[in-house]
C-alpha cells in the first residue's frame, strides 16, 4: 500500500539537501532536547503501554511481514515490551536493545535482550556484518546523534542487510530532537532520508506510507528504508 508520501522526492525545502555523503548538514542544536537528563531516567519506570493504535500496529505487523527477511537475525533497535512482528514470523534470531529492562523482559518476542543507551555510549555492541535487518520503531525522534548510529547499523549489517524506520506523529515532546519537533510527517521522511545520505553506504532509500486507511481514522504510519551496499 503507497500513498503519494512514496512517490514524492525526498529532498527540497529544507536546507539540508545534499548530494554527498561528505557534507553534514546537521548543527549540534537540531538535536537538543527539552529534557537533556540522562535518558535512563525518563525511561526508569516501565512503560507498557504501547505508543500506537492497534489498526496502526496491525500495519506495522504486515510492514514486517513483507519487508523482514525471513529466517534472519534482526534487531529491533530501541525496543520494548512489543516489538509488532507477526506471531507467525519465521526468524533466526530477534534481539531487542532499549533501555528498560522490564520492558524487554516482558517481550515475548525476543530472543536476547541487551541494555544499551544509545545516546551516550557510542557503538552498537554487536559484530560487523552480522545482522540481517533492524528496524526502530517509533522511537527515531529520541536519537540524538542519527549519523553515527546510522553509521553503526551499517557496520552490524551484512551486505544487502535492511534497515528499516518506522515513525508515525505522537512522541514524547520533552525527549524529542528539536528537528523532528519542528517538521511535519512528509519532512520527517526527508529527514530521515539525509540521515541515510549523510551516513553513507546505502541504497536508494524507499519511503512508504502504510497508514491504515481512511487516512486520519487511525495513526498514520511511514517507513523509510534501505539496504546496505554490497561491497
Ligand atoms: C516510544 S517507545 C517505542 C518502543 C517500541 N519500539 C515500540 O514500537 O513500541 C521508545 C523506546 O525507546 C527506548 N529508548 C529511548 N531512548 C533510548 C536510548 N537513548 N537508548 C536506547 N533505547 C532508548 C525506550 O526504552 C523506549 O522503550
Amino acid at each position: 500500500m503507497q500513498s503519494g508520501l512514496a512517490h514524492r522526492p525526498w529532498y527540497g525545502s529544507m536546507g539540508f539537501a545534499m548530494s554527498t555523503e561528505s557534507e553534514n548538514p546537521f548543527r549540534p542544536e537540531y538535536f537538543r532536547r527539552e529534557d537533556e537528563s540522562p535518558d535512563v531516567l525518563f525511561y526508569r519506570e516501565p512503560r507498557l503501554v504501547v505508543h500506537i493504535d492497534d489498526r496502526a500496529i496491525e500495519a506495522v505487523g504486515e510492514y514486517f511481514s513483507t519487508s523482514l527477511p525471513s529466517e534472519g537475525i534482526i534487531l529491533d533497535l530501541m525496543s520494548s515490551w512489543r516489538s509488532h512482528l507477526p506471531a507467525d514470523f519465521e526468524r533466526e534470531r530477534l534481539i531487542g536493545l532499549g533501555l528498560n529492562g522490564v520492558e524487554l523482559a516482558e517481550n515475548p518476542q525476543l530472543d536476547d535482550r541487551v541494555l544499551a543507551d544509545i545516546n551516550t555510549v557510542r557503538g552498537l555492541p554487536f559484530r560487523d556484518n552480522s545482522l540481517h535487518a533492524v528496524v526502530i520503531t517509533v522511537s527515531i525522534q529520541y536519537v540524538t546523534h542519527p549519523v553515527e548510529i546510522f553509521r553503526e547499523v551499517h557496520r552490524v549489517l551484512e551486505d544487502r542487510g535492511s534497515f528499516h524506520i518506522i515513525y508515525s506523529n505522537r512522541m514524547f515532546p520533552t525527549k524529542a530532537t528539536a528537528i523532528w519537533r519542528s517538521l511535519d510527517d512528509y519532512e520527517h521522511a526527508q529527514l530521515i532520508n539525509a540521515y541515510f545520505a549523510v551516513s553513507g553506504g546505502w541504497e536508494q532509500p524507499r519511503v512508504l506510507d502504510i497508514s491504515p486507511q481512511p487516512k486520519g481514522a487511525s495513526d498514520p504510519v511511514y517507513v523509510v528504508s534501505a539496504r546496505k551496499v554490497a561491497e
